[in-house]
This record gives structure tokens, C-alpha cells and sequence, in this order.
């Protein structure tokens, strides 16, 4: 299985410039995948340093062992969240890190395996089960949420979560089809997107915004990730990197509000004369505006069209 795992990393030497990685330094990987970025760490900070990977799917931790092995004890594996980084390092005993890398969304290898369900390809429809989840061996399924989700609920995921038109009249159609019956597959959810007539006239197709939003909501996306920018904060050691490659603007808009707000530090009211919450900066922001591959890379690897990539550095305490 593991030499069928493809993905191709993105903004690969962009990314390892931003975490400075120099040899023996200590870098956690929040999303290892096919461990592409992974591998181009290690080369850099290996022998003596040590690369922490931790990804949610089984199948993507198997791939990178396979291809890290050559790298012996200088790489770590842990199946967790990156919302819990902080505890997954501390099961290895460690406390602080150089950098942080994550590389947000889902890989090409999960994308492009029908049975996890993250494509919505009409010509496998049929075959290709409501899943979405990056762990499958926990959480419910796209057909689970479709089946048991209030029309508030399904309508308020796409609007928020796929900023979709129409969201109000998919949900009740959703709500209309599996009262006859269950949504199984994405064929099924396709055919109910049509039938309600989402998107239509409009140039693009509003599966992809309808799959975005499930797949945000069946993984706790965007809660994931802002616990996630807190947790890789709180590991940091003074002057580590913290770098995150996201995929659509609602990814971004909270990498940027999060950055934003660790490097400002004082959350009081802007009227109030004096800070009473002692909150100090704790980043300082590298990139203002968020790095984009270049042309060269998009047209190799047209999947890296929509990456943005932020780095911070993380200041030390004040005194
Ligand atoms: C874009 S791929 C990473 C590719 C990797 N950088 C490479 O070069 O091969 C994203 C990976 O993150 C994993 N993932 C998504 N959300 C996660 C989360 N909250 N915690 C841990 N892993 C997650 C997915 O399972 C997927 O394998």
C-alpha cells in the first residue's frame, strides 16, 4: 500500500527556509501525509535531530514510516489531531520544539482513494461512499452528519463552512431526500445538489463548495486548527518557527486573525487607557502577505494553485 501513497508537497523549499532547520534541531510535522516535507526536514536536520510526525490517518503514518526508514530514530510517529499537539509531545517526553510545519487539508492519496470519500467524481460516484473522515476508525461519516443533522444545522455548515448559495434550499432538500431514503454516496448527494438546483448558471461547480463544507464539518476543521496554532504556540521555543500552508480562504482568514493576535498580545478593549490583561506578544509575523507557489509549481502541480503559506517566529517571554 505505502508505495501507492502519492502526494506531491507544496511549497516544499519555501516551507523549510521559513523554519530555518539547521542540524540537530527538533521539528514537529502536525501533518505528515506522504511525509514529502517530512523527508526534506530530515535531510536538513538529521543525524541529531529529531522530527515528531503526527497525522490522523493510519494509512498516511504507514507510507511515511516506510519512507522515513532510513532515518532510523530521528523520526517519531503519533496517530493524534494537531489539536492536541502539546500532549502528543509530551508522550515522547518532550517539552519544546524549533518548528512547527502544517500542511492543512487533505493529501492527493486520500483524494484520489474513492473508499475515503473526498472526491466527488461522478464517473466513480456510484462507488464512492459519503466518508470524509481523516480518521476512519472514529467520528461519523458524511452520511452519518446527512442523515441526523437538523435543516439548521446542514444549512448553517454551508453556508459558513462552504459560503455556498443556496444553502438554505440544499439543506431542506437534504432533509426532503432521506426521509425516503438514506444519503449513501456521493453520487446520491450529487444527484440531490442538482435536483435542488444549486449553482446552477454559475461558473463554478458548487459540489466542490457542498464537499469543502462537509468535510470541514465531519473532521471539526477550522475548531482543529485554532487549537492547533494555540497548542504549536505553547511549544515553541524562543525564536521557533511556526509555519502553515492552508488551502482555502477560511483556513487563512484564521491563520492570519490567530498570528494577528499572538503577535499584538494585549486583548483588552482598544478605548481602555491602561492593559489590565497582561497578555504579552508571543509571535512576531514573518510574512505579511501570504507566500503563493509560483507559476512554475502551480503548472507541475496544479493542486498547489490554491496554498498560502505564514510563517511567525515565536518571541521569548518577557521578562
Ligand atoms: C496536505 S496533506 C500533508 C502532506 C505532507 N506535507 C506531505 O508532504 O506528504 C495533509 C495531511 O494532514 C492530515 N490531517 C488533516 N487534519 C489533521 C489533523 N487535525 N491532525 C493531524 N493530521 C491531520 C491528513 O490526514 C493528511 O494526511
Amino acid at each position: 500500500m505505502s508505495s501507492d501513497f502519492h502526494h506531491v508537497p507544496v511549497l516544499l523549499a519555501e516551507s523549510s527556509e521559513y523554519l530555518h532547520l539547521k542540524p540537530g534541531a527538533v521539528i514537529l510535522d502536525g501533518t505528515l501525509g506522504g511525509g514529502g516535507h517530512a523527508e526534506a526536514i530530515l535531510d536538513r536536520i538529521a543525524p541529531g535531530g529529531l522530527l515528531v510526525g503526527l497525522d490522523l490517518d493510519e494509512q498516511a503514518l504507514s507510507a511515511s514510516a516506510t519512507r522515513l526508514a532510513r532515518f532510523g530514530d530521528s523520526v517519531r510517529f503519533v496517530q493524534s489531531s494537531f489539536r492536541h499537539l502539546d500532549d502528543a509531545l509530551r508522550s515522547l517526553g518532550i517539552e519544546s520544539v524549533d518548528g512547527v510545519l502544517l500542511d492543512l487539508g487533505v493529501s492527493s492519496f486520500q483524494l484520489d482513494t474513492p473508499d475515503r470519500g473526498f472526491r466527488f467524481a461522478s464517473s466513480t460516484g456510484h462507488a464512492t461512499p459519503l466518508d470524509m473522515r481523516m480518521d476512519p476508525s472514529c467520528g461519523s461519516s458524511a452520511a452519518e452528519l446527512l442523515g441526523r443533522a437538523s435543516a439548521e444545522e446542514l444549512q448553517g455548515w454551508f453556508q459558513r463552512y462552504g459560503e455556498l448559495p443556496g444553502s438554505k434550499r440544499l439543506a431542506r432538500a437534504i432533509t426532503q431526500h432521506r426521509a425516503n431514503e438514506p444519503l449513501r454516496t456521493t453520487a446520491d448527494l450529487l444527484r440531490v445538489i442538482e435536483d435542488a438546483g444549486i449553482g446552477r448558471g454559475r461558473r463554478h461547480n458548487p459540489a466542490t463548495l457542498v464537499f469543502q463544507a462537509l468535510r470541514i464539518a465531519v473532521n471539526d476543521e477550522l475548531a482543529a486548527l485554532e487549537q492547533g496554532l494555540e497548542a504549536a504556540v505553547s511549544v515553541l521555543r524562543p525564536g521557533g518557527r511556526l509555519v502553515v500552508i492552508s488551502y482555502h480562504s477560511l483556513e487563512d482568514r484564521i491563520v492570519k486573525h490567530s498570528f494577528r493576535a499572538a503577535a499584538k498580545g494585549c486583548v483588552c478593549p482598544p478605548k481602555q487607557p491602561v492593559c489590565t490583561c497582561g497578555r504579552a506578544p508571543s509571535l512576531e509575523i514573518m510574512n505579511r502577505r501570504p507566500l503563493r507557489p509560483s507559476s512554475t509549481e502551480t503548472e507541475a502541480n496544479p493542486r498547489s494553485r490554491s496554498a498560502r503559506l505564514r510563517a511567525a517566529k515565536r518571541i521569548p517571554a518577557a521578562a
